[in-house]
C-alpha cells in the first residue's frame, strides 16, 4: 500500500528568517490519524502548508498520492484531494454568507448548483450547523467560524484532511462533538493541536516538532504524571 503523503527530509525557512524545518520526514497512510504538536512557532502550520504546496521546500521531497509533487499543476491536483483547514478561519472564509462559503468548493469542483446545495445542507447538518447556513460569515463567533471552516473543506470530500488546531476556541460540548465527527470519518487525518486530550482522542500516533525535526511523542496519562512532566507532555 503506498502512502497518501510523504514528506522526505524537508528543509524550509521563510525569506530572511532562520530555518524552520531542518529535515522533517513524515508518512501518512490510508485511514491513519496522526497528531502534530510542538511549541508556538515550531513550524507545525508550515508543515501543513508545505504538504499542499502553498510553500515549497528548499530541500527534500513532497510525495502525495504516490507521486513526487513539485509544480503548481501538481499541487493543484493535491489540493483537490487533500483539504487543509487553516489555523485562522479568516484565511479560509471569504464569501459573504456561510452558504456561499461552503458551496464554493463543490461548485469549483464542477458539481452542478442543485447538487452543491444538497452537499452544503448535508455537510452543515453533519456538523450541527444548519442554523448558520444563511448567516453573514464575518459576523459569526470565533468558534462558529472555525466549524464553518471545517465544513468548507468537508464539503469537498477530500481523501486527506489536514486540520490546524481545529478545536481551538471551541466549547467542551462542541469539542466532544468534533471528536466524534472526526473519529467517524473514513479519511486519513493530520491534526495539529496543543490540546493533549484532544490529540489522544483523535490520533493513535503523535509527533512533536522540536528544533525543526519531528520526534515520536509517546502520549502519557496527564493524571499520572508529575506537574513538570505534564507540562512537557502538552
Ligand atoms: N509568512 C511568514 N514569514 C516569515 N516568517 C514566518 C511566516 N509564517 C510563519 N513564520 C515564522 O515561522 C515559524 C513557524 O511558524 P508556524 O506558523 O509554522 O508555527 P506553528 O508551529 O504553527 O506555531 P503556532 O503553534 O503558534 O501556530 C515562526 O517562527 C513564525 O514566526
Ligand atoms: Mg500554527
Amino acid at each position: 500500500m503506498s502512502s497518501l503523503l510523504e514528506l522526505q527530509d524537508v528543509v524550509f525557512g521563510y525569506p530572511s528568517r532562520p530555518i524552520v524545518l531542518d529535515g522533517v520526514s513524515l508518512t501518512l497512510d490510508e485511514g491513519e490519524r496522526i497528531a502534530l504538536t510542538g511549541a508556538n512557532g515550531a513550524g507545525k502550520s508550515t508543515i501543513l502548508q508545505l504538504a499542499v504546496g502553498l510553500l515549497r521546500p528548499h530541500f527534500g521531497r513532497v510525495v502525495a498520492f504516490g507521486d513526487e509533487r513539485t509544480s503548481e499543476a501538481d499541487f493543484q491536483e493535491v489540493r483537490r484531494r487533500m483539504g487543509l483547514v487553516f489555523q485562522d478561519p479568516d484565511d479560509q472564509l471569504f464569501c459573504p454568507t456561510v452558504l456561499e462559503d461552503v458551496a464554493f468548493g463543490p461548485l469549483n469542483l464542477g458539481i452542478p448548483p442543485d447538487e452543491a446545495r444538497a452537499v452544503v445542507d448535508r455537510t452543515l447538518e453533519t456538523l450541527a450547523l444548519a442554523h448558520l447556513r444563511d448567516r453573514v460569515t464575518h459576523q459569526l463567533s470565533g468558534g462558529e467560524k472555525r466549524l464553518v471552516s471545517l465544513a468548507t473543506v468537508l464539503a469537498m470530500e477530500p481523501e486527506v484532511l489536514l486540520l490546524d488546531e481545529p478545536s481551538n476556541g471551541l466549547d467542551e460540548a462542541t469539542t466532544l462533538r468534533l471528536v466524534e465527527i472526526l473519529s467517524g470519518l473514513p479519511q486519513a487525518v493530520i491534526v495539529v493541536s496543543h490540546d493533549a486530550h484532544f490529540r489522544r482522542r483523535i490520533a493513535l500516533r503523535e509527533h512533536r516538532l522540536v528544533d525543526g525535526r519531528l520526534i515520536d511523542h509517546v502520549p502519557r496519562c496527564p493524571n499520572a504524571a508529575p506537574p513538570e512532566d505534564r507540562a512537557a507532555a502538552e
